[in-house]
């Protein structure tokens, strides 16, 4: 089929999903923020009455004591604590099901995610299948559950995937090499504590790599054809907080003010990219993950500037309007030399934050396979404001392999 003949296809596809996303229900999350919000949470939950909670985390957090002065606030308010530590990054279904057997095993009758996207993304799933009866592999895909997740509550340790607002859980297959989404308005939480303090100890390479995937999330969602006046916003706002801090808090993990900016700005990017959705960038970015496990906020920075540079033609104006409002430029300025400003000021943050432009598990032999992978996520799932060849992806990739002697 002639390409022309494919993007109409697409575009028709995409239409379609916007026209059903107009009656998804508009759910938020309760937000608690600010210093000591993750031990305020603690009081809400038990003014709901709730009396047996499971925190989804991983193991890592328990040994960091990251959990610890939650799980006594819990406690200190009446509330029994079961901790199920057993997630990993990109979760797969046999760590859902291992949460959720422990749920059942314990008679839970709520659900609290501590940590990154990882956790939050698995303890949503746990919420969702425990109250439907189903097992996790079943909520695969959209809108699948009948009835509301168990009173699920969310406190993120990584300011990156806005995973405690979005509707969106994603699950790695290892058997298909593969992620797979779960999209339901009933994964989202319902309060969210957005703590800085609880992230001063996040290492600095975590912190670049998760602060990446925030400005992912905003950057697509303002360039997506789903972008509303009320997803522009918070994207401009996530882009500008972003731009301002994600520095400061990779070279002084202990600068609050930072941390706040950040936790802000990636709940922000949430609510931008959870209706606007997101682009080519995740699209290749899920494949890393996929194939070679690589971090999902590192993936996005090394394939975000070569997305940007491919669709500059098509959405020249709208870089345009990031630089301005991150004061990288004037909006008397040529419009074609501020949105090179704006892409440029990515190279430079991955630069200065450590981030190579390679990726060293990368193989040639793959390059087929990740990018009809990544056409067909982008191409089905996201609305992208320029639709791409499999060879221009394959370019793409190209650039992304390590260098050899
Ligand atoms: N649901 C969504 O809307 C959504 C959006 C984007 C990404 N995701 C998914 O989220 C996952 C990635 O999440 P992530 O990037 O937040 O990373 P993650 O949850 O996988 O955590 C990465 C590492 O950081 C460590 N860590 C987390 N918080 C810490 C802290 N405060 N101090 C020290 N170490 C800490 C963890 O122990 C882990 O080893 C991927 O599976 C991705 O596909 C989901
Ligand atoms: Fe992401």
């Amino acid at each position: 089929m002639p390409f022309s003949l494919q993007v109409l296809f697409y575009k028709s596809l995409m239409l379609m999903t916007k026209c059903v996303m107009k009656f998804v229900p508009d759910a938020k999350p309760t937000v608690l923020s600010g210093e000591g919000a993750s031990l305020k949470l603690a009081g809400t939950i038990s003014q709901l009455g709730l009396k047996k909670i499971l925190i989804v985390t991983d193991a890592m957090l328990v040994k960091l004591g990251v959990i610890s002065p939650v799980e006594e606030a819990l406690k200190a308010q009446g509330v029994d604590v079961i901790i199920y530590d057993g997630v990993e990054p990109d979760p797969s279904f046999t760590v859902v099901e291992a949460g959720l057997e422990m749920l059942k095993q314990h008679e839970c009758d709520s659900v609290l995610a501590i940590g990154g996207g990882s956790s939050i993304d698995a303890a949503k799933v746990v919420a969702l299948a425990a109250s439907n009866n189903k097992s996790p592999r079943q909520l695969e895909g959209r809108f699948v559950a009948k009835l509301p997740a168990l009173p699920l509550f969310a406190i993120p340790t990584t300011a990156g995937t806005g995973s405690e607002v979005t509707v969106a859980a994603v699950i790695s297959d290892p058997q298909a090499g593969n992620k797979k989404l779960v999209l339901d308005p009933k994964l989202v939480p319902m309060a969210a504590a957005l703590d800085p303090k609880i992230m001063v100890g996040l290492p600095p390479a975590i912190t670049a790599a998760t602060g990446m995937d925030a400005l992912t999330h905003a950057v697509e969602a303002y360039l997506s054809e789903f972008a509303t006046k009320e997803t522009d916003a918070y994207a401009l706002s996530a882009t500008k907080m972003i731009l301002d801090n994600l520095e400061a808090a990779y070279n002084d993990g202990g600068n609050l003010a930072a941390r706040e900016a950040m936790v802000m700005a990636s709940y922000y990017a949430g609510l931008a990219f959870t209706k606007a959705f997101v682009g080519y960038v995740h699209a290749i970015a899920h494949q890393f993950g996929a194939k070679y496990h690589t971090p999902h906020g590192f993936a996005n920075a090394l394939v975000l500037p070569h997305i940007l540079e491919f669709s500059k033609d098509r959405v020249s104006g709208r870089l345009a309007s990031l630089a301005v409002a991150c004061g990288l430029g004037e909006a008397s300025e040529n419009e074609w030399a501020l949105a090179q400003k704006f892409i440029d000021k990515v190279w430079a943050m991955n630069e200065a934050m450590g981030i190579p432009k390679t990726l060293d598990a990368l193989q040639v032999h793959d390059i087929q396979a990740i990018s009809e992978a990544a056409m067909h996520e982008g191409n089905y799932t996201y609305p992208v404001p320029k639709y791409m060849r499999l060879e221009e992806c394959q370019d793409i990739l190209r650039k992304l392999l390590p260098v050899t002697d």
